[in-house]
């Protein structure tokens, strides 16, 4: 029989029409590993960093004495609803390590993650005591109502979670970044304009600080899962941007007070959160066009293989994989750097391994 040589057309043909994947995909399992082992070594990064840089403490690391006794109306509103929101530090903590629990790098994650917050509940606490605009008794019954409400998680899967978080402490770290900004006495809004206070910069700045530490933590466990599971994740964050809102404001006494104050004020609304929460972590996760992305979810969520299996495919409009991927390698070097450093680079090594998906 003659062998004859198929055209060039042919071939080429043939070329364009098999998905562009690479032998060796990973399996769900190995996938899972990945992210769990990454996820426990920068768990240890964040711990030796948090205590290094951000061990303060809420009433021994400020000059309460200092703190002015007499901020605006609006100012106090504010104040009040962010130690309202920031209260709810145990459920916050508690509901995520029971939904993590099987997971050792981020349960763990977690428990340190909410004393961290805890400490935030403590200091605004304080804030509303020594502002004095408020009785301690008027503050016990304020936080006798917080504790007959109960917040619970707004998704029960870590994958959608792993977004909200993303999104919650971008806008948490906005919302102290503008406080800040305002007892720097650079808001001119009404009611808002007369606000200089240097402890309360100091206050603003040290958990804003803190709210940037894990908003980064929690972006890099993102960035894991839109790695390895780019079609599946992209799913869930298109699912969350739709239904995200501040967490627990429901929960306050009057809620609609507080968000008034903090959208006149221009510390937290719904342009804030387009403009400086929301194309920040979109950036960050390498969505370049959120509607883009909507649309590419709706057509493709899963091509064949060439054995027929259904595969993610790492191609959407409006996402770019390789700034993932470059993302997710500069996280392995810093982990292989921090294990280096301790000796556990000899023991169990972080190695980044290629998803496979990836077009280069
Ligand atoms: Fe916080
Ligand atoms: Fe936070």
């Amino acid at each position: 029989m003659p062998i004859t040589k198929p055209e060039k057309t042919i071939i080429k043909e043939i070329e364009e029409e098999r998905p562009p994947y690479p032998a060796g995909l990973l399996s769900r399992q190995q996938k899972d590993l990945l992210i769990e082992r990454a996820a426990r070594s920068l768990y240890r990064w964040y711990t030796t960093r948090s205590q290094k840089t951000r061990n303060w403490h809420p009433d021994q690391s400020f000059n309460w004495r200092a703190l002015r006794t007499d901020h605006s109306p609006e100012v106090n509103t504010v104040i009040e609803g962010v130690f309202g929101i920031e209260n709810y530090a145990p459920d916050y903590t508690s509901k995520g390590i029971q939904m993590l629990r099987k997971s050792y790098g981020r349960a763990n994650f977690q428990m340190r993650w909410g004393a961290e917050e805890e400490k935030h509940s403590d200091l605004w606490l304080n804030c509303m005591l020594f502002m004095r605009f408020r009785t301690p008794e008027w503050i016990e019954d304020y936080m006798q109502y917080l504790r007959e409400g109960e917040w619970n998680l707004p998704w029960e899967d870590p994958l959608h979670m792993a977004f909200y978080v993303v999104i919650q402490e971008r806008a948490t770290q906005l919302t102290y970044l503008n406080i800040a900004r305002l007892a720097r006495g650079e808001n001119d809004k009404p009611g808002f304009s007369e606000s200089a206070d240097p402890v309360l910069v100091e206050i603003a700045q040290t958990i804003a600080t803190d709210e940037a530490a894990h908003y980064n933590f929690f972006l890099e466990i993102a960035r894991l899962y839109l790695y390895y599971y780019p079609a599946q994740t992209l799913d869930a964050l298109v699912d969350t941007i739709e239904h995200f809102g501040m967490p627990s404001v429901h929960l306050l006494p009057d809620g609609d007070k507080f968000r008034d104050a903090l959208y006149r004020s221009g510390i937290y609304g719904g342009r804030e959160y387009a403009h400086d929460v929301l194309k920040v972590a979109l950036k960050n996760l390498g969505v370049n066009n959120r509607r883009a992305l909507e649309r590419g979810i709706k057509r493709s969520r899963q091509a064949p293989d060439p054995d027929g299996h259904l595969r993610d495919t790492a191609f959407f409009d409006g996402f770019e994989y390789d700034v993932v991927e470059t993302s997710v390698k500069r996280l392995y070097g810093r982990l292989k750097e921090y294990e280096k450093e301790v000796g556990l680079d000899e023991i169990i090594p972080s190695e980044f391994v290629p998803s496979g998906l990836s077009v280069n």
